[in-house]
């Protein structure tokens, strides 16, 4: 049963080779003081800074740069942030990077004017926003995360070691998308892969819930067959448009609240994956990439008829001779040798987890009760050693 909701996503998307266009009349909308927040250089490598930069002062803004937000940002680098907004008087934030940028620049714009302390409040407390908001607005560079267009904001406390995602409400979400595929053509093999691995995996952590005729799976089929598909082309042949625009797509539909709709949501392999990114700080996508097999293998016999589903729907399997189980397990072989041909990282050992690690990484994994089997510490534990 879908239940009862209200629909409506606030992000005004631009796409396509001419999407920066747009973003002067996006501009205007705004005030003269705009925060750059960007990583650790890429974008003046590949010229998205200088291009962007042009269009800031086209428009006579203001710029107040906030560079160097690092994958998988920090506490520490969002006070960083928090100060330099405070400083400036910021009107305008505007992220150019991937998920990390877009994740931080939410993440700032609800700090500005929060007095509490915002790690405490919206990471530990999970508490909602009550102060003014500062408007967000983004340049992608990297498909994956979906934050593009959803209200999640992901922070790693790397004193305390944990990485804790705060889903915010419409109000934060970013006012507007820039998605440009060819943006996306100077990635490093190693991020396209684990982008396309999240972008996979987002639609499972909705889609492996529920026993119900669901509208929302038959998307999730769509868009897996579409990832699958688009994926293959691309590790061969980064610069083919035609799926580096899917894959880009398929992101932003993966998690920007659609396919969600009517589902309790597992998210399991995230919450493990995000604390083994807490203690290690790997990169996201091969977290995840890394506990998928162990984690799915073992809640299987939890959801054998969805898993069943996926196998005969995403991964073409099919043979009357074979039992539920047998064609279940078959679905996810398949998808072990798609994850391998990619060349993902197949366990934590490879990211640097070791034994004596595992115990502090369930302390820091949060338990969601959506999915197949809501898991008890040992089983997380289990897992992971499994993963290793
Ligand atoms: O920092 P720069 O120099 O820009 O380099 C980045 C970074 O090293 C590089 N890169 C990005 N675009 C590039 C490029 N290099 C060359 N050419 C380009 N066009 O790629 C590296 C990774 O970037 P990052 O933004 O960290 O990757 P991603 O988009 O995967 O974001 C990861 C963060 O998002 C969070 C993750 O936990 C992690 O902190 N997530 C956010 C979610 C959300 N908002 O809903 C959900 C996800 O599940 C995820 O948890
Ligand atoms: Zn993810």
């Amino acid at each position: 049963m879908l239940g009862s909701f209200s629909y409506k996503n606030p992000t005004t998307l631009y796409f396509g080779e001419d999407s920066l266009n747009y973003l002067s009349s996006e501009l205007s909308k705004y005030g003269k003081n705009i925060q750059l927040v960007y990583g650790g250089g890429s974008i003046k490598k590949n010229g998205i800074y200088d291009k962007v930069v042009a269009i800031l002062k086209a428009n006579n803004k203001e710029i107040f740069e906030d560079a160097g937000v690092m994958p998988n940002p920090t506490v520490k680098k969002l006070n960083e942030g928090i100060r330099i907004a405070r400083e400036n008087n910021i009107d305008f934030i505007l992220a150019v990077g991937g998920g990390s940028c877009c994740d931080y620049a939410k993440a700032v714009s609800v700090s500005v004017y929060c007095d509490d302390d915002p790690w405490e409040k919206y990471y530990i407390r999970f508490e909602d926003v009550d102060c003014k908001v500062v408007p967000v607005g983004c340049v992608l560079t990297m498909a994956g995360t979906g934050s593009e267009m959803n209200g999640g904001a992901v922070i790693t406390n790397s004193e305390s070691k944990l990485k804790i995602g705060h889903v915010f409400g419409d109000n934060v979400m970013p006012k507007f998308a820039i998605l440009n595929p060819e943006f996306t053509f100077t990635l490093p093999k190693k991020q396209m892969v684990a982008g396309i691995y999240d972008i996979f995996n987002h639609i499972c952590e909705q889609y492996f819930s529920g026993e119900d005729d669901n509208t929302s799976d038959y998307i999730s089929e769509a868009l897996m067959k579409s990832i699958i598909h688009s994926s293959k082309i691309a590790v061969l042949n980064p610069e083919d448009y035609e799926a580096r625009s899917n894959i880009m797509w398929t992101a932003t539909w993966a998690l920007n609240t659609l396919i969600a709709k009517g589902k309790s949501t597992d998210w399991m392999v995230h919450m493990i994956g995000q604390s083994v990114g807490a203690h290690t700080n790997a990169t996201h996508g091969m977290t995840l990439s890394a506990v998928s097999l162990p984690y799915y293998r073992y809640i299987m016999p939890y959801g054998l008829h969805k898993f069943k589903r996926f196998a005969i729907e995403v991964w073409g399997i099919n043979d009357a001779n074979k039992t539920d189980e047998q064609i279940a397990q078959e679905g996810l072989s398949a998808m072990e040798l798609w994850m391998r041909e990619l060349g993902l990282t197949m366990n934590i050992s490879e990211l640097g987890v070791n034994n004596d690690m595992l115990e502090g990484i369930v302390d820091g994994t949060i338990i969601m009760d959506g999915g197949y089997k809501v898991l008890e510490r040992n089983e997380i534990l289990e897992i992971l050693k499994l993963s290793l």
